[in-house]
């Protein structure tokens, strides 16, 4: 279906140190459709930026099927790879992850370093639009560690909209911050999904949460529960392939 942007199918992911195996993902089965806002949750060490970081093409899965945007992630070759991630995807962390060397629009002018479809002056454009977005034009010329934490996670935003991806995947991006902060935030996140981008985010505050449209619950690397948020009440429905 081209309404699908992402579909799993049986993804595991396994690590090995020091001989110990930690079974980070097990069998996940996901879909996702165009324009969703999915929050991922449960317990700390359950999987949830594993499972963000095979999403968001930055790790393989060891094992299942990955589709995003209807191309076979397992065919593509790092290049490929590279070029779908730049393209379709905007991350943002709980971190933050600014280059502390750039200046804000620099840091902001990243993911359109590899656009050979867009001129000079259009990525000007495109960076000063991103940033007047988040209402960070003022701070332009400024480094990260000039900034506050709140007006760095918003250049950090403009940073994962600015190449206008089908697809934004934040992992707690309000962890660091005051309630004051991860209002504007959210609200900025909130805007992006009504013009349509997909979103799926870790959050372990349940006021962010409540704006997702949709819930997925994981459990040590399972998918445990899959619901639908409806006017602020969640219905809950079993899967066929929870944890057994
Ligand atoms: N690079 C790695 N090497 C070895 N083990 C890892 C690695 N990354 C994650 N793990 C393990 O995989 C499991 C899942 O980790 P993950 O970071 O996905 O959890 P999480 O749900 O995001 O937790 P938190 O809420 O604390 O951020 C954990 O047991 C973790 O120790
Ligand atoms: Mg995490």
């Amino acid at each position: 279906m081209s309404d699908t942007v992402i579909s799993l199918q049986g993804i595991s992911k396994s690590f090995l140190t020091d001989e110990i195996e930690t079974r980070a993902l097990d069998e996940v089965h996901l879909q996702i459709q165009k324009g969703e806002f999915v929050s991922i949750s449960g317990p700390s060490g359950c999987g949830k930026s594993t499972l963000l970081g095979i999403l968001g093409l930055l790790d393989n899965a060891s094992s299942g099927r990955y589709t995003l945007a209807g191309q076979a992630v397992e065919t593509l070759d790092n290049r490929a790879r590279a070029r779908l991630r730049n393209r379709e995807i905007g991350f943002i962390f709980q971190a933050f992850n600014l280059i502390s060397d750039l200046s804000v629009e620099e840091n902001v002018a990243l993911p359109l370093q590899y656009r050979d479809d867009l001129s000079k002056q259009l990525c000007r454009q495109r960076v000063k639009e991103a940033l007047e977005r988040v209402d960070m034009a003022h701070r332009a010329r400024h480094y990260p560690a000039q900034l506050s934490g709140g007006q760095q996670q918003r250049v950090a935003v403009a940073r994962a909209l600015v190449g206008q991806p089908a697809l934004i995947l934040a992992d707690e991006p309000t962890g660091n911050l005051d309630s004051r902060n991860a209002e504007l935030v959210m609200s900025l996140l909130n805007q992006i999904h009504a013009d349509g981008a997909t979103l799926c985010m870790v959050t372990h505050d349940p006021r962010s949460a409540a704006l997702a449209k949709r819930t997925v619950a994981l459990f040590d690397g399972r998918v445990v529960e899959d619901h639908l948020n409806t006017t602020g009440q969640a219905q809950g429905r079993e899967l066929a392939w929870g944890a057994q």
